[in-house]
């Protein structure tokens, strides 16, 4: 067993990220300590995905929080107000980052106590954020293992973009259900889509499964197809930043079609997401925001432009899976058919 990675870590008084678009050449981490530079590293994806976006958020408000210099308690409440506003700017889909954000500003305002008393709390509750996180992907984990095909006795799923401990505060949504069949021995290898266009399944899911020992077959997204169609996947299992309440999920733009292009072989198409993923109050997928992020991650490549001048771009990071194309939705307290989502809402 290596070394557990967490990308995000409360340590001597700051917080540590693992630089994320470092990876996998480097790894190396970068120390915050004030709101302004999380909200940074937030849009600069040095931290991504939802259920680590959300835990940063978390800390990041605890960090702002500490460098309040008021002591007037409404006035200390009013302030965090705006620093949950500088949070909930950086990035608009991963439902996450608002809940966490939320939970924050709940926590301080159900705290009767000084405006230091509130801050110790709002650290209190980061950090229970994160802790909380690391035990709901082992309990995906366990949920997603029980619904697995039961043949082959070892399977070959594939995944898209990275749901892993880099993208939770430990273990994994998707990843996690990945990591739990490894160590049942039930997976044979793992495809990871290279997930254009920032490539974390090239650079990050592969990286995870080299730091543990897990079989990783990266490929371009153009192939899932092909590679169905030759037999060599059993069932997809992917993450989500935001499910609608009748169970449509935005993830990672290519998730659409890789699930359509499942439904067409019949390969059973798994979801894998904490119940802080989910957004009660979206009738359906089309209310999703979706993030659009710069051209330039479609026209460079390194420090190469790879496209002639003169034209446009469209670049969305995300898209949204319809709920019919998903066979469960894997979540801390089981696996449910995507038309069941809504009854988890007074867990
Ligand atoms: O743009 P990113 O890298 O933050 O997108 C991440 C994803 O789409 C993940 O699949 C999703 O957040 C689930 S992470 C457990």
């Amino acid at each position: 067993m290596n070394t557990p990675v967490y990308p995000v870590r409360w340590q001597n008084n700051r917080v540590l990220l693992i630089d994320q678009n470092r990876l996998p050449n480097e790894y190396t981490h970068v120390e915050i300590s004030r709101v302004e530079d999380m909200a940074r590293a937030i849009t600069t994806m040095i931290v991504r995905g939802a259920p680590a976006i959300g835990v940063a958020a978390a800390y990041g408000m605890y960090l702002g929080a500490r460098d309040l210099r008021t002591t007037d308690r409404a006035e200390f409440l009013s302030q965090l107000t705006g620093i949950g506003k500088t949070l909930r700017a950086t990035r608009p889909t991963a439902v996450n980052l608002f809940w966490a954000v939320d939970r924050m500003e709940q926590t301080a305002a159900n705290c009767a106590g000084t405006v230091a008393e509130i801050t110790e709390q709002l650290l209190v509750a980061a950090q229970k954020i994160n802790a909380e996180d690391i035990e709901t992907c082992q309990a995906i984990g366990a949920h997603g293992l029980a619904v697995l095909p039961s043949s082959p006795e070892q399977l070959c799923l594939l995944t898209h973009c990275n749901a892993g401990a880099l993208a939770t505060a430990g273990y994994g949504t998707a990843l996690g259900v990945v990591r739990s069949a490894w160590a049942e021995g039930r997976l044979a290898r793992l495809y990871a889509d290279e997930t254009r266009p920032r490539l974390q399944g090239a650079r990050l899911t592969s990286w995870e499964c080299v730091q543990e020992g897990i079989p990783v077959t990266v490929i371009a997204d153009s192939m899932a197809a092909h590679c169905m169609k030759q037999g060599l996947i059993d069932a997809v299992v992917v993450g989500a930043d935001r499910i609608a309440a009748n169970g449509d999920v935005a993830n990672k733009i290519g998730t659409y079609s890789l699930a359509l292009v499942a439904k067409a072989h019949q390969i059973p198409f798994f979801v894998a997401a904490p119940l802080s993923t989910i957004d009660f109050s979206l009738r359906d997928g089309s209310l999703i925001p979706i993030e659009e992020r710069h051209p330039s991650e479609l026209y460079q490549i390194g420090e190469t432009i790879v496209c002639p001048p003169g034209i446009e771009f469209y670049n969305p990071a995300f898209d949204v899976t319809p709920a019919h194309l998903i066979q469960a939705i894997i979540t801390e307290f089981g696996a449910f058919p995507p038309a069941e989502i809504a009854n988890l809402q007074h867990r």
